[in-house]
């Protein structure tokens, strides 16, 4: 009966990592009803097997049905990996957010890999328009929320779009860039990734990595 009351709770928040963290720390029960019904859409969209999974094996994004200006969601070790795919003027906007940025170059090396730095930094990804990030706040490890439209909005009126964490009101651009004067310190982490091909994207494997990513 309890649980039933929990399943419901963590139905209407399903992409809510923080909550299931605090909820797996308070209490056991809880805990396993949380991740085993979260996980279950994952499986079922990307198929790598439950095993792989909790031994953090790459997992391999069909990109070829997402559309401009959405997201799709997997986990990777335990983690929300976003694909977003970005349209020209969400990258022709994120230059001019360089003055109200923490770190608008990626300076911080250990918040992404070096590849991703290779084009233009303002994108901070190996393919202009397709943004690959870990969805975990750089605070204290909330699940922001993508704000895409351009438009004001009550936490910033000069809003150009991007991912903004409801817990204690952190920012960050298109590409996981945070903004200065937020609780979180760092840009949000870009995973170690590869395109196995135009639509395919190995997550958890550098390019030029032996590895498939198969499981
Ligand atoms: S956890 Fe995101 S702002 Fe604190």
């Amino acid at each position: 009966m309890g649980n039933d009351a929990v399943e419901e709770r963590l139905e209407d928040q399903p992409a809510s990592l923080g909550r299931r963290r605090f909820l797996t720390a308070t209490t056991a029960v809880v805990g396993a009803v949380g991740v085993g019904f979260v996980a279950v859409p994952f499986i079922k969209s990307w198929n790598p097997s439950a095993r792989a999974k909790l031994a953090g094996a790459p997992i391999t994004a069909d990109i070829s049905a997402l559309e401009a200006g959405t997201r799709m969601v997997l986990e990777w070790r335990g983690q929300p990996i976003w694909i977003v795919k970005r349209t020209k003027q969400m990258l022709d906007l994120l230059p001019t957010l360089d003055p109200r940025l923490r770190d608008p170059k990626s300076d911080n090396a250990d918040q992404q890999p070096a590849y991703v730095l290779k084009g233009d930094f303002h994108y901070r990804s190996i393919k202009p328009e397709i943004s690959v990030l870990v969805g975990i706040c750089t605070h204290l490890g909330c699940a922001p929320e993508m704000v895409a439209e351009i438009r004001p909005e009550p936490f910033d009126p000069n809003w150009k779009g991007g991912y903004f964490c409801p817990c204690h009101k952190s920012r960050y651009d298109m590409s996981g860039r945070v903004f200065d004067g937020v609780p979180a310190p760092f840009n949000l982490l870009v995973p170690p990734h590869h395109y196995e091909s135009d639509t395919s994207i190995v997550i958890g494997v550098d390019p030029g990595s032996s590895s498939t990513g198969a499981v």
